[in-house]
């Protein structure tokens, strides 16, 4: 069942080319975007004022990056919410308001709560899920499925990565209807997306470097990951991989929040993790890489190959291949996931089924 791997973990992780090529590929057609089950005229995508994402745990974190997509190229403001703060926040719902719940499961309570939150107040919805038939899918008004097949980890990982594919095909296409964005750089956006299945096998073909890695940090008891922008995104899902299967404890934190808070608690040896993969945000990453090692610490820097500046003051450095800024969370993700992986294996914890957590949370 588990097809000659140790772990359901470990061969969801090898199967993402795979599940981010069949979500991908059959919405793409003669270099255009084509996503029928959204159900939206072009002057319905034209009329979009506010956009909703609204999720839990890694899936929140696929919208926290989406922010930063559909923002940046289609110009829409995006606001991110946890599910279980959405629902109890009365937000305000404006007409023009598209509301997108991501989730793997498609039965998450507090996602189906705010869904259906949101379609009392008559705003248009749209659920991102994985579980065809689940009860997110069938109650939003409309659903785009992730193709990434059963997900038996309680660890999510190709789930993760076909809702960011989602996410970025529908921020590209509300830019090309809206015109937010010029062809060429449509275009040579989509060559990139096409290209991700491959970069990802080829990270997966060096996860000794990782593994090498994991094993040094078995013994940690607090890491940090810290980035900027889409960066901190990648963090977030960086520090929950770690996290929710090896126990050990670890925040992910915006880089230039560090003086505000996280930086009294890095001394000698202590595990930091830095992102680097948003060219604009290298400088000032890597000052605050700067500061943890004047207080000791120990940097693992995972950047975008080229990026040589960061070898001079990161100890450790794992490199994604070349892509567009806004797709870099696809790569980097990767080592990270195989970070959490082999530091749990390591620890000879049962990776697939952390304690006290569940693939599916139905209760909130
Ligand atoms: O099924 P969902 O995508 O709605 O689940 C949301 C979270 O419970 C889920 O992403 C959780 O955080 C994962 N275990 C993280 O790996």
């Amino acid at each position: 069942e588990k097809g000659g791997y140790d772990h359901f973990m470990l061969k969801e992780i090898y199967e993402q080319p795979k599940a981010v090529s069949d979500t991908l590929i059959p919405r793409l057609k003669d270099k255009d975007i084509i996503i029928d089950e959204l159900g939206m005229t072009d002057e319905e995508i034209k009329r979009i004022r506010k956009i909703y994402i609204i999720a839990c745990g890694s899936a929140y974190h696929t919208g926290v990056t989406a922010k930063y997509v559909f923002e940046g190229l289609a110009r829409i403001p995006v606001e991110v919410d946890l599910a279980s703060e959405f629902r109890y926040r009365n937000p305000i719902f404006e007409p023009d308001t598209f509301a997108i719940i991501v989730s793997q499961s498609g039965e998450t309570a507090d996602s189906l709560a705010a869904l259906r939150e949101a379609k009392a107040h008559h705003i248009k919805t749209l659920g991102i899920v994985n579980v065809v038939g689940s009860s997110i899918a069938r109650e939003a008004d409309n659903v785009m499925y992730t193709w990434a097949g059963p997900e038996i980890a309680v660890a999510t990982t190709k789930a993760y990565s076909t809702q960011l594919i989602a996410q970025y095909l529908l921020a590209l296409k509300f830019a090309k209807v809206r015109e937010t964005i010029d062809e060429t750089t449509f275009s040579s956006m989509i060559d990139s997306l096409k290209q991700l299945p491959e970069q990802i096998s080829f990270l997966l073909s060096h996860k000794e470097n990782v593994q090498k890695f994991a094993n040094r940090y078995l013994a940690s008891d607090h890491v940090f990951f810290i980035g900027r922008g889409i960066d901190y995104a990648i963090s977030l899902e960086g520090s929950l991989k770690l996290k929710e299967i090896s126990y050990i404890h670890s925040e992910a934190y915006a880089a230039g929040e560090l003086k505000h808070g996280t930086i009294s608690l890095i001394e000698d040896g202590r595990l930091v993790v830095a992102v680097l993969t948003q060219p604009d945000l290298y400088k000032k990453t890597i000052s605050n890489i700067l500061e943890v090692k004047t207080r000791g610490a120990f940097v693992m820097a995972v950047t975008t190959v080229g990026n040589t500046q960061v070898e001079k003051v990161a100890d450790y450095c794992i490199y994604i291949p070349e892509t567009n800024p806004y797709f870099t969370n696809s790569l980097a993700v990767i080592p990270l996931q195989l970070f959490g992986y082999y530091v749990a294996l390591g620890k000879g914890l049962d990776v697939d089924k952390p304690r006290n957590l569940a693939k599916s949370v139905t209760v909130e």
